[in-house]
């Protein structure tokens, strides 16, 4: 590691999603039977790292998990994926992120996240980070932990000459302007688009449109994800909307497309950084859309050795 550095640092949440398939949502007070259980390892942060991991990059996790099960579980998980551990710090003061979800028959959920230890990273951590972060090529960060943080750990990435991709995820109205001029890379969907512009988007026009106004904002590139109709890209050296369109597919589970798509991005601006961002979203586009052909999030994250080899 030393001599070659990171490619991809991720500084964001580590979520353990505990799901429970039942024919209806309870109401309050009410007891129901459901008819499956399962644990997986969700968060935006460890999400975008682990697809970023998969595809090859050299990752590591700047994080906070609980010093309980699941938080020993997450560190495995990373471990599992090739996921450097070095800054996965475990606090005795908060459990780990968890994200408690009631799906029905129908497909609609109901979802209580606690986020936990995610709220106890901080500055002390990211100076320790800080040495390992100047030798990376990419920085991601969302925002499922303190936004300060996040904010933080942009300014310490540009600092060092550190790409950065934000992801604006989960949206908050009222964004501090400066995560605008420290983004190099501003990824976002239709919804997060909406509620940063107060613009409606339901079609590639509108997409390119909050495209220029995030633009105008302090923004590099910026990038709007459109599900099965790909993403929007515009760039303040190229600021016209190119619409990056993506195959169909028969999408089995979307959760966590966009983080697959957002840590593919990722890999492939360390790895290709002379290639034109269009094509990099492109190849994310064919990502993404092999991870909403499978069930669950990290479950359905391809890796290097399942995909066509020209993505590389
Ligand atoms: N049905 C689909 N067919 C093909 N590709 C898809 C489909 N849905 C999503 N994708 C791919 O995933 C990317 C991200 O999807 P989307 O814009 O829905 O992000 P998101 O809303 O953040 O995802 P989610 O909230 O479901 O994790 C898209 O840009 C596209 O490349
Ligand atoms: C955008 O992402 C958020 C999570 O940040 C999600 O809740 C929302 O449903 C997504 N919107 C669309 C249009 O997929």
């Amino acid at each position: 590691m030393a001599e070659e550095g990171f490619d991809v640092v991720v500084v964001g949440s580590c979520m353990t999603d505990l799901v429970s398939q039942a024919p209806r949502l309870p109401k309050a007070g009410e007891t129901i039977h459901g008819h499956k259980f399962f644990i997986g390892f969700g968060g935006k942060g460890a999400n975008q790292c682990v697809q970023a991991a998969r595809l090859g990059a050299r990752t590591t996790m700047v994080c906070k998990v609980g010093k309980d099960f699941f938080g020993d579980n997450y560190i495995q998980n990373f471990k599992n994926n090739g996921v450097s551990t070095e800054f996965v710090g475990q606090t005795d003061k908060a459990a780990t992120g968890a994200a408690s979800i009631i799906v029905n028959d129908a497909g609609e959920n109901a979802i209580v996240i606690v986020a936990g230890a995610n709220m106890m990273l901080g500055d002390k951590e990211l100076q320790g980070a800080g040495p390992a972060m100047g030798g990376a090529k990419v920085l991601i960060c969302q925002l499922e932990i303190s936004p300060e943080t996040s904010l933080q750990a942009l300014r310490m990435a540009q600092e060092r000459q550190v790409k950065t991709i934000f992801n604006p995820a989960p949206a908050i109205a009222d964004l501090d302007p400066d995560f605008y001029s420290r983004s190099d890379v501003f990824c976002c969907n239709e919804s997060e688009a909406e509620l940063l512009t107060g613009v409606a988007v339901s079609s590639v026009e509108d997409a390119g449109r909050v495209g220029a106004e995030l633009l105008r904002r302090g923004c590099g590139s910026v990038i709007v994800t459109l599900g099965p109709q790909g993403c929007v890209v515009l760039s303040s050296q190229d600021p016209a909307p190119r619409h990056v369109a993506t195959a169909p597919v028969t999408a089995l589970d979307t959760t966590g497309a966009g983080d697959s798509f957002i840590g593919a991005l990722a890999f492939y601006m360390a790895r290709y950084p002379t290639m034109p961002l269009e094509e990099m979203a492109s190849r994310a586009n064919r990502v993404a859309a092999v991870s909403v052909q499978g069930v669950g999030t990290q479950t359905s994250y391809p890796y290097r050795k399942d995909l066509p080899q020209e993505l590389f």
